[in-house]
């Protein structure tokens, strides 16, 4: 982990002619930044382009269909902490922030965020309310703002051009944006706490990546056994993968078992499935247990095929998920389950 702060500064206006970009530069432009060992980039929601939020499922269960909501995840999710600048439109945030604000949930948790308002009087009420929302997702809100006015800290050309005074506080937010920053960093990296001795282990933190590294390893498994190519089947295999077949045999190597593999699928041995998400743990940073579910289809015989339960350990290294680990049994019958991440409660308060 880089001893850097990275720090997002979302640019949380789009029309035309917005002054919210300058104000993100402006943030970023200071000598404060790194100073004080922040890393800061700026995040233009209008580059980003995001549309209303049309996820099936609430962003709390880190479960997410659309591309550009996966995207946005795994961008957000880089960050240690957040700059949000915010112009005053009718007495609040603007639609666009909030909007990407909502789309998330478990990436904003246990993060630092400051606030850069403005309008005629400084966007006070536009960061009022956005406190309140950073609240509710867990973020921490640092007490010191930046509120410009856009008749005195602007040029008639809309350049943020601020009095000297907000030199200070930028510097102010900024310096409180690195403590909580830095400290909640600690935070993430331990396991959540838990009500008695035994520790929780899931981190809601990493839900969401460990979700996406299990959709990706499904694809794998689903387009290799439809087209029976082994190559596509083992591709997110370690070259040291640890395997415990469905008939008790340890099996260790890449080589080993895309060898078997070849021959397996070569003699269509096992029948037409569809592979399943039932459970997903991220039990610490770049580690995701998962129990996937093979169920067998109908192949037209009339006999039924066998479906098999697995566990996997997949690790993510130099950016990459790989499969550890896979221990499959097979079962007469596929039982029905949850596909959720496992730890991250999604029902709690009926979100
Ligand atoms: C839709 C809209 C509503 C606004 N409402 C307020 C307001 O309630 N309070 C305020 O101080 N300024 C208000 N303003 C003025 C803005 O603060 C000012 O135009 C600012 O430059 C808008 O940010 P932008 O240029 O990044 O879009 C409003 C502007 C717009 C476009």
């Amino acid at each position: 982990m880089s001893e850097m702060l990275r720090v997002g500064v979302l640019v949380g206006s789009t029309r035309p002619a917005r002054r919210a970009r300058a104000v993100a530069e402006w943030i970023c432009a200071g000598p404060e930044a790194g100073e004080l060992g922040l890393d800061p980039t700026v995040v233009d929601l209008e580059e980003i382009g995001l549309p209303m939020l049309a996820e099936p499922d609430p962003p709390a269960f880190g479960r997410y269909a659309l591309e550009h909501t996966k995207a946005w995840s795994e961008l957000v999710a880089g960050f240690d902490a957040y700059v949000l600048v915010t112009p005053e439109y009718n007495h609040s945030t603007t639609a666009v922030l909030k909007n990407a604000l909502d789309h998330l949930y478990a990436e904003w948790q246990d993060k630092a965020v400051g606030f850069a308002g403005y309008g005629t009087g400084g966007g006070l009420r536009a960061v009022e309310h956005l406190r309140g929302i950073t609240a509710e997702l867990g973020m921490a809100g640092v007490g010191p703002q930046v509120a410009l006015d856009i008749f005195e800290d602007f040029d008639d050309q809309g350049r943020c051009e601020p009095r000297a005074r907000q030199t200070e506080a930028r510097r102010r937010m900024l310096t409180g944006l690195a403590r909580w920053g830095r400290s909640l960093r600690g935070l993430r990296a331990a396991p959540p706490a838990s009500d008695g001795e035994r520790p929780r282990l899931h981190s809601p933190v990493d839900a969401a990546e460990a979700s996406a590294a299990v959709e990706r390893l499904i694809e794998t498994l689903q387009g290799g056994g439809d087209t029976t190519d082994a190559d596509e089947y083992d591709r997110m295999f370690a070259d040291d993968i640890l395997w415990g077949s469905p008939y008790g045999r340890t099996l260790a190597g890449y080589e080993q078992l895309n060898e078997i593999h070849h021959t397996l699928m070569a003699k269509s041995v096992a029948p037409p499935s569809r592979f399943e998400p039932v459970q997903v743990l991220a039990p610490a940073p770049d580690v995701t247990i998962a129990h996937i579910r093979r169920r067998a289809l109908p192949d037209g015989t009339g006999e039924p095929g066998f479906s098999e339960m697995a566990m996997y350990v997949l690790i993510k290294r130099n950016g990459t998920w790989w499969l550890a680990a896979g221990q499959n049994t097979p079962i007469a019958d596929p039982v029905e389950g949850p596909a959720t991440a496992g730890g991250a409660r999604p029902g709690r308060r009926g979100r």
